[in-house]
């Protein structure tokens, strides 16, 4: 106790570590309270230490945190989450529009309205906000769907939905058939409720019917999760002629459909074909929409419209995990659907799409068309970009991060895409979608080159 430390430089000699390693080191052990700094005079190993080191042992969180029945994420994800939050890079992986597009001033005057006719907070109706669900319903319409709003259920955010469906409808050792990539596939809820998931190749149009209907088994427990118009990660688009196939399918092989439908309203080029829930006679269809990607997933509202009694025994357990989504934020999204304030703001967001799409095909054509292939999407946030030579991923990732990048690489969606990389032209402006492809496209030559010179 007491004795001095050698000097920072001494310390990375001995241990053969950059002397930043060392900075960190001695900060940690200092927050602690194991070290402590003399002004003028150095480190020295703190009076303390004793107490510090005899305080009661800590339990053994590193045993607990691995136990829970619920999967971690991937590492790339966790760490995709951390850096998005920072907001420091060009964010070309983020499902998200960009903060301009928020509305900002007609949010604040649904805000400030509703703040002044604010009598209560109080638990919401199981099924979530009555006025919600009216809009909701109202809003379903449009897209050719008639549900009641009793057979809606309020979420917090489709991802609840997802979650929801996993461990209240679905037993366990099912088979969940989706397309391969997807978006589920970059989580772990249906896994961790011991759901097997089975990939289904698709094409340009998402899932073939085809693969559907050879892969099924007859009498399995199964559903399908599919997410027709605008695929995350492809940007597919699923015609209406596979749509009416897919549906059939389904029903001869009584196999329940979870459509996802989080993307629907943000086409660009022609309005989509109506979605399967729109021709859902038998109750076959479970249907989520959010206003993430529309409006802003900070609000946490979602829908899930199926049958009744399927609403009923979510909505129940809703109840049982949060006894409801947030009462302001359901407020705030009632009044957002109800008129044409939805629809007028989507007008605009659809013209900054095209746009955004635009420069990111175009960028993708003058950096990239040597090194990668690509489908013009016609909607949603993403261009799924095929490199033509496989990719280290992780070391296109970290590359990527190194020159102020944040990508979402294939392999997130699909073990198999390791030659993918999911680009969004939601979030970053203009000017950085141009200069982030840029960017990729010289770190894969740079990949690349490394590769064929044996370095
Ligand atoms: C296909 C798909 N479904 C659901 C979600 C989750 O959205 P929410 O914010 O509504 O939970 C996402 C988010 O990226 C998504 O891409």
């Amino acid at each position: 106790m007491g004795s001095a430390l050698p000097s920072q430089r001494e310390l990375a000699g001995t241990f053969g570590v950059n002397r930043s390693t060392v900075i960190a080191a001695l900060e940690e052990l200092i927050a602690e309270g194991l070290l402590e700094t003399r002004p003028g005079k150095g480190t020295f190993v703190s009076d303390s230490t004793w107490k510090v080191m005899s305080a009661g042992q800590p339990a053994n969180w590193h045993r607990t945190v691995t136990a829970g029945v619920h999967k971690a994420s991937l590492e790339t994800v966790k760490e995709i989450n951390e850096r998005e939050a920072r907001g420091t890079d060009i964010q070309l992986g983020k499902s998200e529009l960009a903060p301009a597009l928020f509305p900002a001033a007609e949010i604040r005057d649904i805000l400030h309205k509703r703040a002044a006719q604010l009598t209560s907070l109080s638990y919401e109706d199981p099924k979530g906000n009555r006025e919600l669900r009216e809009a909701v319903s109202s809003h379903l319409a449009k897209k050719q769907i008639s549900v009641s709003p009793d057979s809606i259920l309020i979420v917090s955010g489709a991802l609840q939905a997802l979650q929801l469906i996993s461990i209240g409808l679905l037993s366990t050792g099912s088979t969940v058939y989706l397309e391969r990539p997807s978006y589920l596939l970059s989580l772990s809820v249906f896994q961790s409720a011991h759901l097997r998931l089975t990939g289904l190749k698709g094409d340009e149009e998402g899932l073939v019917p085809e693969e559907l209907e050879k892969r099924l088994i007859p009498g399995e427990n199964a559903a399908l999760y599919t997410i027709p118009t605008f695929h995350n990660p492809t940007g597919t688009l699923m015609n209406g002629n596979r749509r009416r196939t897919i549906m059939e399918i389904c029903r001869n092989g009584e196999i329940p459909i979870i459509e996802d439908d989080v993307y629907g309203d943000l086409w660009i080029d022609d309005p989509p074909p109506p979605p399967l829930k729109s021709g859902d006679e038998s109750g076959n269809v479970l249907y989520l929409g959010s206003l993430s990607k529309t409006l802003g997933p900070g609000l946490r509202i979602g829908w899930l419209a199926g049958p009744e009694s399927v609403i009923d025994r979510l909505s129940d357990l809703k109840m049982q995990t949060d006894y409801g989504s947030s009462s302001l934020s359901q407020v705030v999204a009632a009044d957002w659907l109800t008129g044409t304030k939805h629809e007028e703001h989507m007008k605009k967001v659809r013209l900054e799409l095209k746009a955004r799409r635009d420069t990111a095909v175009a960028a993708l054509n003058e950096y990239a068309g040597d090194l990668a292939d690509w489908q013009v999407p016609a909607g949603g946030l993403f261009i799924w970009v095929r490199f033509r030579t496989p990719l280290y991923q992780k070391r296109l990732f970290e590359k990527a991060l190194d020159a102020g990048l944040l990508l979402n690489p294939g392999t997130i969606y699909s073990k198999h895409a390791t030659r993918h990389v999911r680009l969004s032209y939601g979030y970053a402006s203009l000017r950085e979608i141009r200069e982030g492809i840029r960017r990729v496209a010289e770190i894969v030559r740079r990949i690349q080159d490394s590769r064929t010179t044996g370095q």
